[in-house]
């Protein structure tokens, strides 16, 4: 058994890839599935959606490798905190899923801040209060989808984020379990711990026994039900998408940081087996528990930016000024500059610094001049200059120069916008030769549990760059262009506030 299958369901398709004993990637399959924008700030999934597409690329890209007996186990990586209740009877979920990117319980949060919790929040959490995270859209469901909350008091509903969902239709609904990364997301566990918090969960009213069993990141957790892939694989890793890519960058020592630029980008920044807080709005989570060793449990500081690879999408399927996503890197290079035209992609709110749940989109500084060219080049520096905040926020907390970042996910495979993110941070960013990351450190997590690799030193010399990105701006220029972009950022903040 040579590979190790790895499922990426990530927030705008699923994806599975094969990889081989070297960490190269051998084969692959991609569906996207629906957005559900139900109403304004609402995202939302079918979860029958999730797990048909995602069954459906893994049985695709397990054909490609000449079927199943050539896999040695499955790691699972997923989109983070969005939130699906079902039913644990029949499986069915009671509703759609609510999407990380999902703001309607802002104003949860603003009582939830009122009422004075932020700083018990964060220190039991790590976690800024944010409707981005899963525990108030657990608890929106709960209120809003009739009878769940007694249904949930009755141990009727099973709660979980993706991974959970995956876990439970793996094994046809014998294993209810999410691993650690993805629980320090919901804003109810206990980081030092652990475990969910008594406390939390008596403050956002969700019963106990609606949650998942809390399980380690790299180990086997369950078997797969034979029926699905014609026999049964250990499901031996489980991560949260940013953290598995932490992971697959080899990011295995403190100081060590990754950029993912995936629909969102985030930034995180390994920090050691203990958690550190955040004095500049960053989180803190947790990066991975297992595989045994030194770093036995992993903490990281993160910053997430909500829209990066999303805001090209709307490029082209709101604006519909390209039809393909990598069609922007030739339009924005068609034009030197923006000239002085910023995009602010606040269509989700903003998160780190700002943490903003009712800012939103803002595109300023247009002249007649302006065409689709500077737009799209707008777009993609707001990518670059909201990971440049992220970073800035990053190197306070760390309380030493950052001398680079490593990047991967999709827009990372744009040199422009590297280039320009290389010009924005004032430090080398340099780019690996798999970006495919994420997946590479679920099957990182699920090889290791199994037995496919020895240690994390055999995974660390795996990684290898492929090109540099080095900075080209004047110090001066680089500065004037972040103090022009937070002008833009403030005038995009609190729109929504009625
Ligand atoms: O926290 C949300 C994050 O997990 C989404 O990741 O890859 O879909 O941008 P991605």
């Amino acid at each position: 058994m040579q590979y190790i299958l790895a499922l990426d369901q990530g927030t705008t398709s699923s994806r599975a890839i094969v990889f081989d004993h070297a960490g190269q990637p051998v084969a692959m399959a991609q569906k996207e599935f629906r957005q559900l924008f139900p109403q304004p700030g609402w995202v939302e999934h079918d979860p029958r959606e999730i797990w048909a597409t995602q069954h459906a690329v893994a049985l695709e890209a397990v054909a490609q490798v000449g079927g199943i007996e050539h896999i040695a186990a499955i790691g699972i990586t997923n989109q983070r905190e969005t939130t699906l209740l079902w039913d644990r009877t029949t499986g069915h979920p009671v509703g759609n899923a609510i999407v990380w990117q999902d703001r309607r319980t802002a104003p949860r949060c603003d009582e939830l801040r009122a009422q004075g919790h932020a700083g018990r929040i964060q220190r039991k959490t790590g976690l800024v209060i944010d409707a981005y995270f899963a525990g108030t859209k657990l608890e929106w469901l709960l209120d809003h989808v009739p009878g769940a909350r007694a249904r949930a008091e009755r141990g009727e509903l099973a709660f979980g984020t993706v991974d959970s969902w995956l876990v439970w239709n793996l094994t046809g609904g014998r294993v209810h379990a999410t691993d650690a990364s993805n629980a320090s997301r919901t804003m109810l566990l206990d980081l030092r711990t652990q475990d969910w918090s008594e406390e939390l969960l008596a403050l956002l009213r969700v019963p106990r026994a609606v949650l998942p069993q809390v399980v380690p990141s790299s180990g086997v957790i369950a078997e797969t039900e034979p029926a699905l892939f014609g026999r049964a694989l250990p499901i031996a890793g489980i991560a949260g998408d940013q953290q598995a890519a932490t992971f697959g960058q080899a990011c295995f020592t403190p100081g060590l940081a990754k950029n993912t630029y995936g629909t969102g980008c985030f930034m995180l920044m390994n920090t050691g087996a203990q958690p550190v807080a955040s004095r500049n709005r960053l989180v803190t989570t947790i990066g991975w528990q297992g595989p045994p060793g030194p770093h036995r449990t992993a903490y990281c500081l993160e910053g997430s930016v909500f829209m990066a690879g999303a805001t090209v999408q709307w490029l082209r399927d709101g604006l519909q000024i390209i039809q393909s996503a990598p069609e922007v890197e030739s339009l924005a290079a068609q034009v030197d500059d923006t000239e002085d035209v910023y995009l602010v992609p606040a269509f989700a709110g903003l998160g780190t610094p700002d943490w903003d749940g009712y800012a939103r989109g803002t595109l300023v500084g247009m002249t007649r001049g302006t065409g689709r060219a500077h737009i799209a080049r707008a777009a993609l520096e707001a990518i670059a200059l909201q990971s440049a905040d992220v970073f800035a926020a990053m190197a306070r907390d760390a309380g030493l120069p950052l001398t680079e970042l490593r990047v991967d996910g999709g827009a990372s495979r744009n040199n422009l916008l590297m280039q320009m993110q290389a010009d924005f941070l004032g430090v080398p960013v340099v780019r690996p030769q798999v970006t495919e990351t994420t997946a590479l450190g679920a099957a990182y997590l699920a090889g290791l549990a199994t037995g496919f690799w020895r240690d994390a030193g055999e995974i660390a010399a795996q990684w290898r760059a492929e090109r540099r990105f080095e900075p080209r701006l004047a110090p001066a220029e680089r500065e004037a262009k972040l103090a022009r972009w937070r002008e833009a950022v403030a005038r995009a903040k609190g729109w929504a506030v009625s």
